[in-house]
């Protein structure tokens, strides 16, 4: 083909994160509004294997035999090589552009991932089904953060709520009644592979406290995909504040994130959390409609660097 374009979503985590590194369950669901995208154009001129690599959003202009081995993007394309059995690819241009805000736990490494091995898939016609481009995206995942869980590769490459448990097959679920979300975004770049490694080094160090936080975790989880399929809001946003009040105790949540929490939930926000690895990145607020505004602007008013509304149903 001459040319081919894949993409993928972002995503949150609305319950769950870093106890699911450990096999409790959590929830995520994709939003669409924020995507990554890939586009591969065919040069014929050049000779095979030269290939031009461009993420303005990230200021990178390279070759791909500049980046360096475990660069995830270099990653991607040699596990997709690997995968179809291909040797050395046509000349070509990829380019990657993303709305996705970098290292803020919305899944901006997993989605260009995805979007990435759609558009590899396209460009040399080779099929590439849901669950082996989740798995491909997996292996590129662990150069992004170390021990990942799987979450944000299952939900972004399916593009739809999932119920997930590491090592089994992801569950999606029905939702009672939509479900609004505000997202807020710290500004702070955060890395989810130092969050997860310092709950890792808390765990090691102290496994009875670390493992009992991790099973109210997943009690929360549970409890919340219920009260999703009974469309309890009420009960949802008390199910966020207490996920937070334990992620606080783990020790992934911060000043930012705190502040940010608090001014969601004095502007009517019926529960708030972090979303992701925590540390910095964002934070979820769940509202009701006619509060999305009244959310937003506290927020914005308390620091948010930008905020974005999602709908889950
Ligand atoms: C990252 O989006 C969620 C974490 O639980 C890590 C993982 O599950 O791989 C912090």
């Amino acid at each position: 083909m001459a040319s081919s374009i894949g993409s993928a979503p972002a995503k949150i985590i609305l319950f769950g994160e870093h106890a699911v590194v450990y096999g409790r369950p959590a929830i995520a669901v994709p939003v669409n509004k924020l995507s990554a995208s890939v586009e591969i154009t065919a040069n014929p001129e050049l000779n095979p294997g030269v290939v031009h690599l461009i993420a303005p959003d990230i200021h990178l202009k390279s070759d791909l035999h500049d980046l360096s081995s475990d660069h995830p993007l270099r990653a991607a394309i040699q596990v997709f090589m690997a995968y179809a059995d291909i040797k050395v690819l046509p000349a070509c241009t990829i380019k990657i552009s993303s709305t996705i805000p970098v290292a803020s736990g919305m899944g901006s490494g997993a989605a260009v991932t995805v979007a990435l091995l759609r558009s590899l898939a396209g460009f040399l016609n080779a099929a590439i089904p849901e669950k082996i481009l989740s798995e491909l995206t997996f292996e590129v995942e662990k150069i992004y953060h170390g021990t990942p869980s799987g979450i944000d590769n299952t939900v972004i490459t399916y593009n739809m709520p999932v119920y997930f448990v590491k090592g089994e097959a992801p569950q999606t679920f029905g939702v009672a009644q939509p479900i609004h979300i505000v997202i807020g975004d710290t500004g702070i770049a955060s890395s989810t592979a130092a969050a997860v490694g310092d709950v890792r080094k808390g765990w090691l160090t102290d496994p009875p406290r670390f493992e009992s936080m991790f099973d109210a975790i997943g009690e929360i989880s549970r409890a919340a995909r219920r009260a999703i399929e009974d469309g309890h809001i009420q009960q949802l946003g008390k199910l966020m504040n207490d996920n937070q009040a334990v992620l606080q105790d783990l020790g992934v949540s911060s000043p930012e994130l705190n502040t940010l929490i608090d001014a969601a939930r004095f502007a009517g926000a019926l529960g708030a959390k972090l979303s992701g690895g925590g540390r910095g990145g964002n934070m979820i607020a769940l509202v009701n409609a006619s509060k999305i505004d009244d959310v937003c602007g506290e927020l914005h008013a308390a620091g948010a660097h930008q905020t974005f509304s999602t709908i889950v149903k």
